[in-house]
């Protein structure tokens, strides 16, 4: 499997205790990149960073909640004592409450923009002037099939993800002469724990069943996708909404 060279940067991952976040810090790590995995969760984090440490990779832990507008600033703060910061993944999310709009309760909406989508805001503020900075650096934020299409009794979730499109979009204009790029990638139902560790069986055929390949994706299906994003070799690649959905917005 390629590894894309990102030796001589750190990377923030976050919500890189769990699922995608995990996948996409090992592979940064593999890859060369000191990873700060950042996330909610403390026994997840010190897992991951003991993980990446015991393959040889380096990696620190930064527990904090990505809604804090703050937050943002000590990330960067701890992930440039590693390494210029160069590379951002702003993976952390939450699958929220599932109702209709007219029944979609307001607390629940304000939580999944909160986290979704005003939290890759609050992170981007802090690192788009560290990459500039260091000459340069790659911003990919999680978005996924649902920042392309609707899906029935997710309109938080599908709004916030449409905004991260949006949101990359603005910043990577912003920045083409920069030498910081922003992408978006879309993944389609991934095998994690948001995608409910105890789903019914049938709930996960139903929903394996309206990708093309009939089935659904793992986190280490979407990592090699991020961590090209990450690196040099995407040098020529901004501002796009980047899919890997076994062909789920194909049809
Ligand atoms: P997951 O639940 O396995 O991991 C999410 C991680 O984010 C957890 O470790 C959690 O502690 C952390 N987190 C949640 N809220 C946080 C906060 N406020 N501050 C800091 N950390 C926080 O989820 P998964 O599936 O790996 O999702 C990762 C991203 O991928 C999310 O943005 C999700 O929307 C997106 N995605 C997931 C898909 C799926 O089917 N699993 C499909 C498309 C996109």
């Amino acid at each position: 499997m390629a590894i894309y060279d990102v030796s001589d940067r750190s990377a923030i991952v976050t919500g890189g205790g769990s699922g995608i976040g995990r996948a996409v810090a090992l592979e940064l790590a593999r890859s060369g990149a000191a990873v700060l995995v950042a996330d909610l969760n403390a026994e997840h984090t010190e897992a991951v960073v003991a993980e990446i440490r015991a393959a040889g990779g380096t990696a620190e832990g930064l527990i904090g909640d990505v809604t804090d507008p703050a937050w943002g600033e000590s990330a960067v703060a701890a992930a440039e004592k590693l390494a210029p910061l160069r590379i951002a993944v702003n993976n952390a999310g939450i699958a929220g409450a599932s109702a209709p709009v007219a029944e979609y309760p307001v607390d629940a909406w304000r939580k999944v923009i909160e986290i979704n989508l005003n939290a890759v805001f609050y992170g981007m503020r802090a690192q788009i002037p560290a990459m500039i900075k260091n000459g340069g650096g790659s911003i990919v934020n999680m978005a996924s099939i649902l920042g392309g299409v609707g899906f029935d009794n997710s309109s938080a979730y599908s709004a916030a993800k449409h905004g991260v499109v949006g949101l990359t979009k603005t910043a990577a204009l912003e920045n083409a002469l920069t030498g910081v790029r922003v992408n978006a990638v879309g993944p389609g139902f991934i095998k994690t724990p948001l995608l409910g560790a105890n789903m019914p069986a049938a709930q996960q055929e139903f929903l394996a069943n309206r990708h093309a390949m009939k089935r659904l994706g793992l986190p280490e299906e979407v990592s090699p996708l991020v961590a090209f994003l990450a690196s040099d070799a995407a040098s020529f690649i901004t501002g796009s909404y980047h899919l890997v959905d076994g062909g789920y917005s194909a049809q």
